[in-house]
């Protein structure tokens, strides 16, 4: 296995970047500005110090080490079910297998810069068609009507599931998060956007299904037009309410006043893939398309529109002149109709897109699917704001096995009927160990216990002062109350399909720790950095290995940033063979039971965003490798592992500062000439007889 190598180092100092890292474009258009804010969850809630006492109390009853289930089928990680991965069922190695690649050196590249003996392709960029008959792309003649039935804009989220039936042909689903309007037109006035960009922007948003199919002789894979399965979800396509909150009054609004149908989705960031065979996406910073809070005078309804960002007055998008929808001073309920997860089947193309309401409304990052050994469907969440919280939903029925109608329409319930847990995590150190600057506490880990504390189950409320139609709708307040851990903005959550082990990616959050009179949250065990740039990862491990369990174990494995700081941790690893790291957003695993991170924010490290492959098992766990990077300005989203190929979503490429159409600052993908455009990236290794090989093998 190779070694890392030191030249994958970059040197201190480091460049200091923009607030959160990102450039001022992303900032306005995908998170309105969350970083320049302060953060919404000003909550009185329990902090770390006082729960000390009562975890140390449970400690007792938690067992670390437990042997865990492994639920078959379990696998968001697609290598587990993908035609053609040959050993994906061999027993774990002793050793950590699948990162036999030499590690990508930090770069600002304009390109995707790979291993020796890697190629890529583009799969599929912004505008390329996707149903049968869509035009070619045509940057300076865009129309709504063409963009509905093209690829959408930053896509983030990719998830595959195999055709059945097909040679290597899959069904590849990708979220469309948020538009950037000044890179997507030429001239754009932010302060007075026409009619037609408003549509094209709608028609920018939602989601993609389309049928892809790769080439086993060259690894290159390439979109086909089916007209069966392609099918294009936008800001205004129609989407079910379903679950306990479904028609309530916080639901109903005057063009829908069943408060069960919705136009569109917005801010679709992660997702997952279910073992029933469908995809989930979140709906994540849906505050920004909603304008006009400050004309909410009601104390209730001004504060829970304050709990959740939503604008004070205009949008970046300004599409509040268009649609009185995106008023919340004229349609007050219609914002509470968005920050749910979504379910697709994709095959089924006339079953409606599903908002489940048993699931919580936040800023969902994603949600994604371990099964319990009695087959319950759980599902881990985060809510991605800096003092946010994290989730976890457990079915009350199991996942019913085959692919019978009485199957499928079963599976498509299991996220209806369930109850919905925030977690409170307690560490093991005394609290003035944690000083704040992420040196590890005497007993040389960042570790403790936790539980997952009940919400709502179907009807039934546990939050006092609550309906559960409130605790689904608000569900922010429903945590506040009940005392839930302020973390370090929870991204993907993620179950190792081989261990059970669960991984929680905190991107990072600058105000931990920031002086405020009112509230200042200071470090705990389980964000230990105050002003924390670079982020961490959470291993948990629950009660028993039983994901249905109320109680767990945690730790941190991951202390971002330039492993040149010493207060950065790479799992006890030798921190002069590691990739620096920085911000960690989304996670999946390799068939070995390799972590695989990708990151939003490299730019704070001075270097372009990547994906990283960690070890978890044996003498290496910890040892963190750069395995791709991606051009310059973009975040690398959606990544897909398997042992043949893995796909990458270079999102935003471009977004750097005084960007513009007529000074583009990426020509990725295509080169001179051209505008950069959000794409798909599949990346194989090129075998010894010029066949593809095994990643990482
Ligand atoms: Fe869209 Fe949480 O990143
Ligand atoms: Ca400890
Ligand atoms: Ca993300």
């Amino acid at each position: 296995m190779a070694q890392p190598r030191p030249s994958g180092r970059v040197e201190l100092p480091l460049l200091t970047k923009s607030h959160g890292g990102r450039q001022g474009l992303t900032c306005r258009y995908r998170c309105a500005n969350a970083c320049s804010h302060d953060e919404p969850n000003t909550s009185d809630n329990e902090y770390f110090g006082d729960m000390l006492a009562r975890a140390v109390n449970r400690r007792g009853v938690l067992r670390a080490g437990a042997v865990l289930t492994v639920a078959a089928g379990a696998t968001t990680a697609l290598a587990a079910c993908a035609p053609g991965t040959e050993g994906s069922d061999a027993a774990a190695p002793t050793e950590p297998h699948g990162l036999d690649f030499e590690p990508v050196a930090p770069n600002t590249n304009d390109a995707i810069t790979l291993p020796p003996g890697y190629e890529s392709n583009v799969v599929i960029r912004w505008g390329d068609p996707v149903l049968p008959g869509a035009p070619a792309f045509d940057f300076d003649n865009q129309t709504a009507d063409a963009q509905a039935a093209q690829f959408g804009y930053n896509n983030d989220f990719c998830g595959l599931l195999p055709l059945r039936g097909t040679g290597e042909r899959y069904l590849m689903f990708c979220n469309h998060e948020y538009t950037i309007e000044p890179l997507m037109f030429r001239g754009y006035d932010a302060d007075d956007p026409t009619e037609e960009q408003y549509r094209i922007g709608l028609a920018a948003h939602g989601l993609s299904v389309l049928v892809v199919e790769r080439d086993r002789a060259t690894g290159r894979m390439t979109p086909v037009l089916d007209p069966q399965y392609n099918r294009r979800y936008t800001g205004t396509s129609e989407f079910v309410l379903d679950g306990p909150a479904a028609g309530s009054d916080w639901l109903r609004t005057s063009a829908d006043p069943t408060g069960t149908r919705v136009l569109g989705t917005f801010n679709n960031c992660s997702g997952g893939v279910t073992p029933w065979g469908t995809f989930l996406s979140g709906e994540e910073n849906f505050n920004g398309y909603f304008a006009n809070a400050a004309g909410v005078t009601e104390p209730v309804a001004a504060a829970r529109l304050a709990r959740y960002g939503v604008e004070e007055e205009s949008t970046e998008r300004r599409w509040e002149r268009f649609d009185s929808r995106f008023d919340v001073t004229r349609e007050p309920n219609e914002v509470n109709r968005f920050g749910w997860i979504v379910e697709v089947d994709p095959h089924d193309p006339a079953a409606p897109p599903v908002k489940h309401t048993a699931l919580g409304r936040f800023k969902h990052e994603g949600a994604t699917i371990r099964l319990a050994a009695d087959r319950r469907a759980v599902a881990y969440m985060g809510d991605d704001e800096r003092f946010d919280y994290v989730y976890k939903y457990v079915s009350d029925e199991p996942m019913m096995d085959g692919e019978t109608r009485a199957a499928r329409e079963h599976n498509r319930t299991l996220l209806t009927r369930g109850t919905l847990y925030v977690a409170r995590f307690a560490g093991s150190s005394p609290a003035g160990e944690i000083d704040g600057t992420g040196r590890l506490p005497a007993d040389g880990t960042f570790d403790g216990s936790g539980e997952w504390i009940p919400l709502a189950a179907g009807d039934r409320s546990f939050v006092d002062g609550m309906t559960a139609e409130e605790v689904y709708v608000f569900t922010r307040e429903a945590a506040d109350r009940v005392g839930a851990t302020k973390m370090d903005r929870p991204e993907d959550i993620e179950a190792n399909p081989r261990t059970g082990n669960v991984y929680i990616a905190l991107t990072n959050n600058s105000d931990r720790g920031k002086a405020d009179a009112e509230r200042t949250v200071g470090p705990d065990e389980a964000n230990p950095r105050v002003d924390n740039k670079h982020g961490h990862v959470i291993e948990l491990i629950e009660q028993g290995g039983d994901p249905t369990a109320t109680a767990f174990r945690w730790s941190i494995l991951l202390v971002c940033g330039d492993p040149n700081d010493p207060n950065t941790y790479f799992g006890g690893f030798d921190k002069t063979q590691v990739s620096p790291i920085t911000s960690p957003d989304n996670l999946t695993f390799d068939t070995y039971g390799n972590l695989w991170i990708s990151t939003d924010s490299g730019l704070e490290l001075n270097i372009n965003d990547g994906l990283y492959a960690v070890a978890l098992e044996g003498p290496t766990r910890g040892r963190t490798m750069l395995f791709a990077s991606v051009p310059a300005g973009a975040e690398c989203c959606g990544p897909v592992v398997t042992e043949n190929f893995v796909l990458i979503s270079p999102q935003h490429p471009g977004d750097l500062d005084d960007a513009s159409p007529d000074a583009p600052k990426s020509l990725w993908p295509d080169g001179p000439g051209t505008q950069p455009r959000p794409s798909v990236v599949n990346i194989w290794r090129t075998g010894r007889v010029g066949q593809p090989g095994r990643i990482g093998a």
